[in-house]
């Protein structure tokens, strides 16, 4: 492990560069980084604990937060480093409140704490979700965002914890048009993984195995929920463990097959409901956001998708799909604009909606 040191360093920025520092420590990454401005990345540190949990299945949120502890100093260190920025140089101390795990938020709200009152900085509580809907707004300096500036947007939030339909009018104003019922789409894709022997996580596996499979293979449902835009993805988890009993698993062939088939289902069933609401509420752009987003098979659904509808759509860089620090930071300046900042005292939270 580096050695840890949180050293005054040369700066490269100027005194009106309106530097936010992000932490984010909801679940099992833990990620530091200075954002410019709300929008331009200056770095975007994360570590990640897949290692230490792939052998459970699964994330153990004891495990998580100590290690958040041991690593969340020297993070922070490393994205002032690669920013050539010091704390001194630093604006606004952004930390995700919620929703997540609450052991492993307390340990980057209590680290940006400490920040702000060492240096007397502002602090600004995320929302988590609001974090993956702006990582499409960020971009390294003189590279365009993936999304425009274009409103309403639809964002589809797919990762291990959720699965929202988010109606955005502007920066910080959200309305919730459509949630799971039951598993979020990262979720059931993990689990689909874990009844295959693919490993942890699920998605990248499943999407990996899927690579040599028919998708049309094994006939899986697409669950809906009539007059709804909400999702339900635990039927389908359900209809590939009842398929596995009966067939059993034979050979790579197969496990392709299934996998593929599996996240057809998923795609489609996602996609469906992207086109209702797109179709519902005109939107203008449709954007990506969450671990799922990484997914080719649903880039390529909804860019096609976008195509047949002539709208735009957008989805962030694979590093800025999963969790990060960068969306946080850039969450964070925005929230300090329309609410101000935090109270030092800031609580975390669970479960904690996105209600503007
Ligand atoms: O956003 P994220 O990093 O963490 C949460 O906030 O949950 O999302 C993690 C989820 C996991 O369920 C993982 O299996 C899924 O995103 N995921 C993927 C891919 N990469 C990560 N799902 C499908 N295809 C991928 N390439
Ligand atoms: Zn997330």
């Amino acid at each position: 492990m580096d050695h840890i040191h949180l050293k005054v360093q040369t700066s490269v920025v100027t005194p009106s560069d309106n530097l936010t520092l992000g932490i984010e420590t909801s679940c099992d990454e833990t990620a530091a980084a200075v954002v410019r401005g709300g929008r331009e990345i200056l770095s975007n540190v994360v570590a990640t604990q897949d290692d230490l949990h792939a052998v459970f299945g699964g994330v153990v949120p004891e495990i998580a937060s100590r290690r958040h502890t041991e690593v969340v100093t020297m993070i922070v260190d490393k994205a002032l480093r690669e920013a050539q920025v010091a704390l001194a140089d630093i604006d606004l101390v952004a930390a995700t409140q919620g929703p997540g795990l609450v052991g492993s938020l307390l340990v980057g709200v209590s680290a940006a704490k400490g920040i702000a009152i060492s240096y007397g900085l502002p602090l600004v509580g995320v929302n988590h979700l609001e974090g993956h809907v702006m990582s499409n707004f960020v971009a390294p300096p003189g590279q365009p965002p993936p999304a425009q500036e274009l409103f309403p947007t639809l964002c589809l939030l797919a990762s291990g914890g959720h699965t929202s339909l988010i109606l955005m009018n502007w920066f910080g104003h959200y309305k919730l048009l459509g949630e799971t019922r039951d598993d979020a789409a990262g979720e059931a894709l993990d689990k689909a993984a874990r009844l295959l022997d693919l490993g942890y996580p699920g998605g990248p596996a499943i999407e990996q195995a899927a690579a040599g499979g028919d998708p049309q293979a094994i006939p899986l449902p697409r669950p809906r929920i009539e007059g709804s835009l909400d999702f339900s993805f635990s039927g389908l988890k359900t209809a590939l463990a009842r398929h596995v009993d009966e067939h059993g698993v034979s050979g790579t062939g197969n496990v392709a097959d299934l996998a593929a088939s599996f996240q057809e289902a998923v795609v489609d069933t996602l996609t469906r409901n992207v086109a209702a609401a797109v179709q519902q509420h005109r939107v203008k752009q449709v954007i990506m956001a969450g671990g799922v987003a990484a997914n080719q098979a649903l880039r390529r659904s909804l860019t096609a998708l976008g195509r047949s509808r002539g709208t735009p759509v957008a989805y962030p860089p694979l590093e800025l799909c999963t969790d990060n620090a960068a969306m946080v930071a850039a969450a964070g300046y925005f929230t300090v604009q329309r609410e101000g900042p935090s109270d030092l005292a800031m609580d975390v939270f669970s479960s904690l909606p996105l209600t503007h």
